[in-house]
């Protein structure tokens, strides 16, 4: 048993897709977030320089007590989640991975689309990945313009993301495909235009933010780390930015809690 909280960093806001699966799956749970903010987007960035941001958010975490670190950006992970695990060895320390995978063992077309950063889909991970499980599957790669720029700036419900998601998903409706999946965090946050693009069309969205939360539901178990509840479940929010881009992360969480809350 362990009542530390969990830290979960991302680059910025997009890691809150991942929050929002912790929170819903892991009631009990303390989550303490980090949004760099300051050095975000990493999506362009050379790998030396995001793992640098990695190591000062991971530094940052633990010197705030927690058990467990969930980096909840695929960019990062690629650039950087083997040099966190040694460094800190003791600790589990949870990556993210674009849903290759699962979009590969359930394709019917054999042919599905990636979308992530720049740098995600030209990593060693990525594509060590694709290779493992889309042998026989063709994976169309694609990098979200401007969308993680769109959620940074709270500007999800508009038309400027509607169009944004139309002029990258809409050429994916000619290639036959039947999964996109979302690789990188900050997508999810468009998901709704992504399905209203291509509703009707035979195409699953995929992300993989449950997938992690019951990963870590399973470390809790497996190294007995789960909070027993007693304290209740307490939610922080940090930024290497200023104190007003940590205050729209944390109301941004809360109106995920409320939203989430009307759900249960
Ligand atoms: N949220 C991030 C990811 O999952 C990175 C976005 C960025 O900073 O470019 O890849």
């Amino acid at each position: 048993m362990n009542n530390a909280p969990i830290g979960v960093y991302d680059s910025g806001f997009g890691g809150l897709s991942v929050w929002r699966e912790l929170y819903r799956h892991l009631p009990h749970e303390s989550l303490l977030y980090l949004g760099d903010g300051k050095n975000c987007p990493y999506g362009g960035r050379a790998r030396e320089e995001i793992e640098s941001f990695a190591v000062a958010a991971v530094e940052r975490l633990v010197a705030e007590g927690v058990k467990m670190v969930v980096v909840g950006c695929n960019t990062a992970t690629t650039a950087a989640i083997a040099h966190l695990r040694d460094r800190w060895p003791e600790m589990p320390i949870v990556g993210l991975e674009p849903a290759v995978k699962p979009a590969c063992m359930t394709t019917q077309k054999r042919r599905i689309a990636v979308l992530a950063t720049e740098h995600s889909l030209r990593s060693e991970m990525f594509l060590s990945t694709a290779q493992r499980y889309a042998e026989d599957v063709e994976v169309i790669k694609v990098v979200g313009e401007g969308f993680v720029d769109i959620v940074e700036r709270g500007m999800e419900a508009t038309d400027e993301a509607r169009e944004a998601v139309r002029r990258v998903v809409e050429p994916l409706l000619a290639k036959d495909i039947d999964k996109i999946v979302l690789g990188c965090t900050h997508y999810p946050f468009l998901t709704p235009h992504v399905e209203s693009v291509v509703r009707g069309c035979g195409i699953d969205v995929i992300d993989s933010g449950e997938a992690v939360a019951r990963r870590v539901a399973w470390l809790l178990e497996r190294y007995d780390m789960a909070s027993d509840g007693s304290e209740g479940a307490q939610y922080r929010f940090m930024s290497f930015a200023d104190e007003e881009y940590r205050m729209r992360l944390e109301s941004r969480a809360r109106a995920i809690m409320a939203a989430e809350q009307g759900i249960r």
